[in-house]
């Protein structure tokens, strides 16, 4: 593991390397190298990883499991320019390959910032460590994990990809987006497919329009370095919520083997453009220093590392549209921001109203449109909303929901989406990870904004922290004659 003193390790990938451990999911001989350039001996990684597991894994420490990780653990310290380092890496692997009996088979995850992707690479190639075949010759896999941002837009994602093509076979590649190893990202394949119910009112002629949200009540924590110049529109609509619309409109798959679901996602991400005015079919905000959640939280040029005038924006909110005889004319609206109310993520389907309300003298100012909505996290589960007559009043039609609560539904708790993805590289099973050329539709759909964004003169509208967000965003939706929803 590249990267392996960062937060996103330290946070989800050795928890999860431990909470497959416990599970009972890796084989006796797993190995984990760390590399970085800290000067530690194995004893001194092997108690970072501890605390990690300790203060980050889901399921609880035991020291049978931990004893037993613990054989397999080494690290290599070192420079990603350093020829010596990585000849230590080679030594290092034939060493655990001999101790633990790993038959050689070696998964490289680069948990590191994108302008590392390249030396890596290329280090990895030039040491003997990746693999231009899916097998060597003694039937030993290398595999190599992507973390994104796959590029920062269409032309540096293919350069990646020319990079990563050079070092790698395509399906020794893993690209990791975590929100498809989401056990609720995951029910949607089954909630769409395994049911009779919903596929006759899943077009055009039933949906009045799709709202894809991700909202998130943190701010940037320490992240500066890596979120300003990204912002939230590359930073999860580029990846997670494009990939939520793909699973969204997507045709049936004929199964669910990696190249039928990709050839799906791939046709609907392809027809999926954005809206031809920009200025009315997109919004970006930046938060601004307000009290949320009870404490004065800072404004974000105010954060640590941030220039003051930074245009990176914190809020995205954008219009798409889909060119196919299922979707034409229903809008998909994209949002996303840090400094929100609250964290949820959803997918809904605002239906379109009933024709006819046969409802005279009655009060039905409380009916809305139904909705179908698909709840991501926290309380997973999927809500229908419908409209019901309210007891002992004449005739009052109001809202209600109808819910399924994973929580209820099922005892098992759902596993980390990185213990998933990571057990699903070592399987070297494909179905969750995108392909090159969804990375590069996703860019497609998302370049016009981004450039369009960077031509503005003026900087992003201010929201305050712990706000739904901009006045522009209201009104990208208000003009189409509709609102956001408050999940
Ligand atoms: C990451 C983004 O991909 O997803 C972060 O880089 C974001 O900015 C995170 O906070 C959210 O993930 P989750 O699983 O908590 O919704």
């Amino acid at each position: 593991m590249f990267g392996v003193t960062g937060d996103l390790s330290r946070k989800k990938l050795l928890p999860a390397i431990y909470d497959l451990a416990n599970r009972g999911l890796l084989p006796p001989g797993f190995g984990l190298v760390g590399f970085a350039r800290r000067d530690w001996r194995a004893e001194h990684f092997a108690e970072v990883v501890q605390q990690a597991v300790r203060e980050n894994a889901r399921t609880p420490f035991r020291d049978d499991v931990w004893q037993q990780l613990l054989e397999g653990i080494r690290f290599v310290p070192g420079d990603l320019d350093s020829d010596e380092a990585f000849e230590n890496l080679a030594a290092t692997l034939r060493e655990l390959d001999e101790a633990q009996g790993t038959g050689g088979n070696h998964a490289f995850y680069l948990s590191v910032p994108p302008k590392a992707f390249d030396i890596t690479l290329d280090q990895l190639s030039r040491h003997g460590l990746a693999g231009k075949t899916p097998e060597g010759p003694d039937g030993a896999w290398s595999r190599v994990v992507i973390e994104k941002p796959f590029g920062h837009d269409l032309a540096s994602a293919q350069e990646l990809q020319r990079k990563v093509s050079a070092a790698f076979d395509p399906q020794s590649v893993f690209r990791i987006d975590h929100y498809l190893g989401k056990e609720t990202v995951q029910n949607m394949l089954a909630f769409r497919f395994a049911n009779q119910l919903f596929e006759p009112i899943w077009n055009r002629s039933y949906i009045d329009h799709v709202q894809i949200t991700m909202a998130e009540d943190i701010g940037i924590g320490g992240r500066a370095g890596y979120y300003d110049g990204i912002g939230a529109a590359r930073d999860v609509i580029q990846n997670h919520l494009l990939q939520l619309l793909a699973l969204t409109a997507m045709e049936e798959p004929t199964s669910f083997s990696a190249d039928q679901l990709r050839a799906e996602k791939l046709k609907v991400l392809q027809a999926t453009r954005p809206a031809a005015d920009l200025a009315r079919g997109t919004a970006r905000g930046q938060y601004q220093a307000a009290w949320a959640g009870g404490e004065l939280v800072k404004g974000y040029l105010e954060e640590d590392g941030i220039p003051s005038d930074s245009r990176t924006e914190t809020y995205a909110a954008i219009r798409v549209d889909i060119d196919n005889r299922r979707w034409a004319g229903v809008p998909f609206y994209l949002r996303t921001a840090k400094r929100m109310p609250r964290r949820v993520t959803e997918v809904a389907l605002i239906l379109k109203p009933a024709p006819h309300l046969p409802f005279t003298n009655s009060d039905v100012t409380g009916l809305g449109s139904n909705a179908l909505v698909m709840r991501i996290q926290p309380d997973e589960g999927v809500m229908l909303r419908l409209g019901a007559k309210v007891p002992a009043t004449q005739m009052e039609i109001r809202d209600v929901t109808m819910d399924f609560a994973y929580g209820t539904s099922f005892a098992e708790s759902s596993p980390e989406a990185y213990e998933r993805l990571i057990l699903d590289v070592l399987l070297g099973d494909p179905p969750l990870f995108p392909q090159h050329e969804e990375v590069e539709a996703a860019w497609r759909i998302l370049d016009p904004v981004l450039d369009y964004w960077q031509s503005l003169a003026e900087p992003p509208e201010g929201y305050p922290a712990g706000s739904w967000g901009t006045r522009s965003g209201r009104e990208m939706l208000a003009r189409d004659g509709r609102s956001w929803r408050r999940p």
